[in-house]
């Protein structure tokens, strides 16, 4: 009900400014104690993924908190675990604004950021300060400006930059918003740069002496022999999870809607069906050897128990958090 009637008024505004108006509030607040106005105290619903023990499987998703500003406001939120990110080597602006929609009739969202972010100096910055204690995936990607032959490169350099901070660290070759890193998810391409970061991982594992899970993000826009071989190459190279799935291209569920046709990456309601199906699929191929975190629709309790019995075992939520706010998470650890 509270949550509600604020969005109501939060959904007067721009999406981007009220967004950047919400991120300012919560780094404000995270830490002192401002944050009961949007505290909760969750059952514990403890589960152990990737070797971590999550103190329960609901996660904030990528790209709300792009430069870790907030780590301690989502979790005070009641979240079990929060990526930040995707976060970039250096800072950059993204695509040109308007870039972020909102669909209300079909709770939906179109964006296309381009992985706006600060740089990942001033993320690690932003998790140092935050003492964060919780689950903390960071999220990483590619620089705009770096060619897709030098995609590696830029992988590497955030692996390096994030691992002492990271509980696991994503690699992102799903956004449809930076050109051509989509092509990282197929054939040689993949088995390169994940053989690549395997190798620097093992490095990193005992430089730091301790070994910190590489998880990889992929689209929902996949066939079964696409999502197949993808699975073959996380296994082959040893990944430790794979999360599934970013936005789609399609506009299935959205046609003729205002907004509907805007470029970019569709999420929320109309992607639910889709990416549980990518989950279910990637289980089957995966037979068990890796973990899937399930992200994409997740609207309701039941959608989130949808995601867990394709094959998730934990969750991510972005646009259901917009349209349902912190209550969707206690909703959903508590059904679950
Ligand atoms: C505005 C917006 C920005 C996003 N930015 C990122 C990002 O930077 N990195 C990433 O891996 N995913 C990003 N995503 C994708 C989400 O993490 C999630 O995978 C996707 O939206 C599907 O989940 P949902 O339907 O719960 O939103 C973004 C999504 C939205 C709506």
């Amino acid at each position: 009900m509270f949550y509600s009637a604020i969005r109501k008024v939060l959904f007067q505004f721009d999406p981007e400014t009220i967004h950047e108006i919400t991120i300012k509030g919560l780094k404000a607040t995270g830490s002192s104690p401002l944050n009961l106005f949007y505290k909760k105290k969750l059952a514990q619903k403890p589960v152990n993924v990737m070797g971590i023990e999550f103190p329960n499987p609901v996660g904030l998703a990528a790209g709300l908190d792009k430069n870790g500003e907030c780590i301690n406001a989502f979790s005070a939120m009641g979240f079990g675990f929060v990526e930040v990110g995707t976060v970039t080597p250096r800072p950059q602006p993204g695509n040109d604004k308007p870039r972020i929609f909102r669909i209300v009739e079909k709770n939906a969202i179109i964006n296309r950021m381009g992985f706006n972010n600060k740089g990942v100096d001033y993320l690690v910055d932003q998790v140092k300060k935050a003492n964060f204690k919780g689950v903390l995936g960071i999220n990483i990607g590619k620089n705009k400006d770096t060619p897709e032959e030098n995609a590696k490169d830029d992988y590497i350099h955030c692996m390096r930059k994030v691992y002492d901070f990271a509980s696991y660290i994503t690699v992102n070759i799903s956004s449809p918003n930076t050109p051509g890193l989509r092509s990282l998810q197929y054939g040689d391409a993949l088995n390169e740069l994940l053989s690549a970061l395997k190798a620097e991982q093992k490095t990193l594992a005992q430089q730091y002496g301790k070994y910190i899970p590489v998880a990889v993000k992929i689209a929902p826009d996949l066939s079964k022999e696409e999502i197949d071989s993808i699975a073959q190459s996380l296994i082959d190279n040893e990944i430790d999870g794979v999360i599934a799935t970013n936005t789609t291209l399609s506009r299935e569920g959205v046609e003729g809607q205002q907004h509907g046709d805007e470029q970019g990456g569709l999420s929320g309601a109309p992607v639910t069906e889709k990416s549980t199906e990518v989950i279910k699929l990637l289980s089957s191929a995966l037979g068990g050897k890796l973990p899937i975190i399930g992200v994409g629709g997740i609207m309701s309790a039941q959608d989130a128990k949808d995601k867990l019995a394709a094959g998730a075992s934990v969750v991510q939520l972005y646009s259901g958090f917009i349209y349902g706010g912190p209550d969707l998470v206690a909703d959903i650890v508590n059904a679950i």
